[in-house]
């Protein structure tokens, strides 16, 4: 599925094309793209492999790839058939220990108690939700910002006391998270937004779609010029989610809060 962003149809057909003629010159299959009535911005991109490893080598071509990353630039994809991809039978441990954890809502209230944090404490204007907490958003995503706030909570902030969590979210959906961890030096410290970026790098990630910022203030925190310089580099036009520990969200790309950027293209 195809969530183009707004303005961005053109550029998407555009990309569509080339992967179709790829696709056919090189004898991997061929694809449909069909567009969902009741949602003019989405579309469904039905692969037809020729085989299996036509397939997985349509998904090692570099040109496929770069094309993929152009499209992640431009829309959200969610793979919701994947018939090639063998499943990792270590990714799908780490995903079932991560469900139990998160159904867990005290654990992550119990670490708030023992924190030193601020002086106020964790400031909370509104009760928090009962019931069970839900990995997913409204739209059936990943609720990037439950993550990041869970995230926050593990912020080494001990001169600042401003906690920070990042939560990004990589093109195959894996969510890797980020605190702020400061330094007695200082100048040392590293923003939520970094740890998580250079997490995920480290973990082999290379193309990302979102990443969401809490932070504990009325007015929701941007991330910081040194962050949005390295977002740019590593996840290019990423949607920007910002929030705090109540429901108020901003939503942003990050070509808007960095424009005019320097990056390896201009050396
Ligand atoms: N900080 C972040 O982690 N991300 C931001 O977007 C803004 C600032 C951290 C760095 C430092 O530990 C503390 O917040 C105060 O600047």
């Amino acid at each position: 599925m195809v969530e183009v962003a707004d303005d961005q149809e053109d550029a998407f057909l555009a990309i569509a094309r080339e992967f179709s003629v790829i696709m056919a010159k090189r004898e991997y299959g061929r694809t449909d793209i069909v567009r969902d009535e009741s949602s003019p911005n989405c579309f469904y991109a039905v692969r037809h492999w020729a085989s299996a490893s036509a397939a997985e080598s349509c998904h090692a071509d570099p040109e496929i790839q770069a094309l993929t990353a152009r499209l992640y630039q431009v829309a959200r994809v969610t793979h919701i058939v994947n018939g090639v991809r063998r499943a990792d039978p270590l990714r799908l441990m780490l995903d079932d220990r991560r469900a139990r954890v998160e159904a867990d809502r005290r654990s992550g209230f119990e670490r708030r108690v023992k924190d030193v944090g601020r002086p106020a404490g964790d400031r909370r204007t509104t009760n928090r939700r009962l019931g069970p907490r839900r990995l997913r958003g409204r739209s059936g995503e990943v609720d990037l910002v439950a993550a990041a706030r869970r995230a926050r909570e593990n912020a080494d902030a001990r001169f600042s006391h401003f906690k920070v969590g990042a939560a990004l979210e990589a093109a195959d959906g894996t969510v890797i998270t980020g605190c702020n961890i400061e330094n007695a030096t200082y100048g040392l410290t590293i923003c939520a937004e970094r740890v998580a970026m250079f997490k995920a790098i480290s973990e082999g990630h290379r193309v990302f779609t979102r990443i969401a910022i809490v932070a504990d203030t009325a007015t929701l925190t941007p991330p910081c010029g040194a962050c949005r310089q390295i977002l740019w580099e590593f996840g290019g036009n990423l949607e920007i989610i910002l929030a705090n520990l109540t429901a108020e969200e901003g939503k942003h790309r990050l070509k808007t809060l960095l424009p005019l950027p320097f990056d390896a293209r201009l050396l």
